[in-house]
């Protein structure tokens, strides 16, 4: 078994290994150890595993209740947490009790929010399903819900305790998920891991290893985003613009790789790095079935989009630009500047 550890929070291990779900009891008795456990999940992942997790919680002898709500970026709202707390009260949820995010991205940031919450706070685990959430949303404590069309406009920084990765669970994720992830791994390796990227189809244990080990060592300098972790937000300042634009048709992972060439263009245009980044980043991304444009949205409907970043400052902006592939800095510029540049980078 493979074990990560994140200093983040109270410290925590992101554990990686296939049929790892059959063991999350040693799991959860070791690092949770809680009386009550409450699942939370959607209507996909449910069906699939969630008797899995709720009999590894019963063979520890706890209380084991269950919250699933409808797949889907729309149902990652305030009214979602709403029920999850309401529940939570009814069954006298304590401090020492713990929610289990047992599904993709969504559900992760949504339960987190919960447990960030609830009493002020209380404990979770996540069990990621997708492979973007067990390389990206499931460590280093971001959670949070959409406010309207604006993309994780509220949440907190709130650590998990424990993230059990099961990559087996990944068999019955579809395709186009599966690729979703692979953008977020493709991140990682222009960040800052170039030889990852001639590795994309090896052992699956080994690929999420690299990216969760990138992540803990950045977030563990950075856990509130101030200055090394906005790397990590590569392609996300355009991406989320893009998933806004398209009213969440373009799912995160294909928004950040239509982010991730535009990011490319523009450092290309500001004589950042040359022709050759973009080369190679489309080169990648096309042979992982992920989009590099979207064509549909001008770059004016973009900039509109982009008004309400979270990585916006007063009237600046900092934007994550390739130097080469595997090396990317931090640029901060006027949103008027932005805009001049990307409409001067459309093309
Ligand atoms: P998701 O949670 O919507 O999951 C994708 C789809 O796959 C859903 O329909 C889900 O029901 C289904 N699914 C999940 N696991 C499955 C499985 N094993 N088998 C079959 N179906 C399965 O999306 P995602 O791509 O995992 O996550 C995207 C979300 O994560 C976005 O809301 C994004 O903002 C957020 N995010 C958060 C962070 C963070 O640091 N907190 C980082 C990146 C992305
Ligand atoms: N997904 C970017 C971050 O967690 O900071």
């Amino acid at each position: 078994m493979i074990e990560i550890k994140v200093e983040c929070g109270g410290g925590y291990g992101v554990f990686i290994e296939k049929g790892l779900l059959r063991r999350a009891d040693e799991l959860l008795c070791a690092y949770a150890g809680a009386a009550k456990y409450c699942i939370v999940s959607d209507g996909n992942v449910a069906p699939l595993y969630l008797e899995a997790v709720k009999a590894r919680v019963l063979a520890l002898g706890a209380e084991v209740s269950e919250f699933v709500f409808p797949a889907g970026e729309s149902n990652k709202t305030f009214a979602t947490v709403g029920r999850i707390l309401e529940i939570l009260a009814g069954l006298h949820f304590t401090r020492s009790d713990c929610l289990i995010a047992l599904g993709g991205g969504i559900v992760g940031d949504v339960c987190g929010f919960a447990a960030s919450v609830y009493m002020r706070g209380i404990r979770f685990v996540q069990i990621p399903t997708t492979l973007l959430a067990a390389v990206d949303s499931s460590v280093g404590g971001k959670t949070g819900v959409n406010l309207g069309s604006l993309k994780n406009q509220v949440g907190a920084f709130w650590q998990p305790s424990l993230v059990i990765c099961d990559p087996d669970t990944f068999s019955t994720l579809p395709e186009r998920e599966y690729r979703n992830g692979m953008a977020e791994v493709i991140k990682y390796s222009a960040i800052c891991a170039p030889e990852l990227a001639d590795k994309l189809d090896g052992d699956i244990c080994e690929i999420i290893k690299t990216c969760v080990q990138i992540k803990s060592d950045i977030v563990s300098r950075d856990e509130r985003d101030n200055g090394e972790r906005m790397l990590l937000n590569y392609g996300h300042t355009f991406g989320h613009a893009v998933e806004c634009a398209s009213d969440e048709r373009i799912p995160h992972g294909m928004a950040v790789a239509i982010g991730m060439m535009m990011a490319c263009r523009v450092s290309e245009r500001l004589g950042i790095c040359g022709a050759e980044v973009a080369d190679r980043t489309a080169a990648l991304l096309s042979a992982h079935g992920l989009p590099l444009e979207a064509d549909e949205f001008s770059a004016e409907m973009l900039y509109g989009a982009m008004q309400n970043d979270k990585k916006r400052a007063g009237s600046k902006v900092t934007l994550v630009l390739p130097r080469r592939f595997g090396e990317c800095a931090l640029h901060t510029v006027t949103m008027d500047e932005l805009r001049g540049i990307m409409i001067g980078a459309d093309r």
